[in-house]
């Protein structure tokens, strides 16, 4: 099940966290693995040797999403390596959570350009290697603040919520060549909210919050992209699956 042999899958943010995590998934389902950072060089190198350690091939590339000359770049590293991408998975992120009177003048757009349209213009330099492959097909990365409010980070919960609707209207306009579909974690322990999951108050919060009682990991996320990438998803797209504890019942 699920088994990704000869695959060659770019995986965007994966120099930590949730993309490290879906790299390594990949690897264990047989793919090979484009490494993807912004500044993380070391971290990236050291995903690479995870990666080789599983037995499948690997490159790093590197460039900052927000910048669409940059992603042309690494997408064609990524995509010359073997001629094609069989995937593409779009984790690169950030997230800020301030109120909103704490949103300055240059905060709202740089993260729209990193969360959304860097998940798009990624998708969209892939788009010539995704058409060489039998069975292409690509994952996004949303959140469960894409579709539920949340208080604070108005920016972070508009792109993600375009990042959603942006899933949708790819999955139309690429059918039936390549299926575009993304996963909306809950809260995943990662550096990108380490001040949050190391404050007993804001953790506790969380679990409360969560029907299944805990925050998430990396690992708990991973498993659906690698579905989601497989031949058993190959009549889903379009689809934006919760991967969050539950936490969006509430
Ligand atoms: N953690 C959560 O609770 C959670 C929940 C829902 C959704 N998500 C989403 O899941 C994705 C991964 O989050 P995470 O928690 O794993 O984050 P993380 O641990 O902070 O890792 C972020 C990754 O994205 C890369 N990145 C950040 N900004 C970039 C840019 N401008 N250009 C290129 N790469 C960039 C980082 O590269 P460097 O290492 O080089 O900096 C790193 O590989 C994000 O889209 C996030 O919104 C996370």
């Amino acid at each position: 099940m699920f088994d990704l042999s000869g695959h060659v899958v770019l995986v965007t943010g994966s120099s930590r966290g949730i993309g490290h995590a879906v790299a390594l998934e990949l690897a264990r389902a047989g793919s090979d693995v484009v490494v993807h950072h912004r500044a993380n060089a070391a971290r990236a190198e050291a995903v690479r040797a995870e990666l080789t350690a599983l037995g499948v091939q690997s490159r790093v590339v590197a460039g900052d999403v927000a910048d669409p000359a940059a992603v042309a770049t690494l997408v064609r590293a990524a995509g010359d390596w073997k001629g094609h991408l069989d995937g593409v998975v779009t984790t690169a992120g950030v997230f800020r959570g301030d109120a909103s009177p704490e949103v300055g003048p240059n905060d709202f757009l740089p993260l729209l350009r990193t969360d959304l349209e860097g998940t798009f213009r990624t998708i969209q330099a892939a788009l010539p290697y995704l058409r060489k492959s039998v069975r292409p097909a690509v994952v996004t990365v949303s959140s469960v603040l894409g579709a539920h409010a949340g208080v604070g980070g108005v920016a972070y919960q508009a792109a993600k919520a375009g990042v959603e609707q942006a899933t949708r209207a790819l999955a139309l306009e690429l059918a039936p060549r390549i299926r575009v579909n993304a996963v909306a974690p809950g809260f995943v322990r990662t550096d990108m909210n380490r001040g949050g999951h190391q404050d007993p108050r804001y953790h506790a919060e969380i679990v409360a919050a969560t029907p299944l009682g805990r925050w998430g990991e990396p690992d708990d996320v991973a498993p659906a992209v690698r579905y989601l990438l497989s031949l058993e998803a190959d009549w889903v797209t379009g689809l934006v699956l919760g991967v969050d504890g539950g936490v969006a019942l509430r």
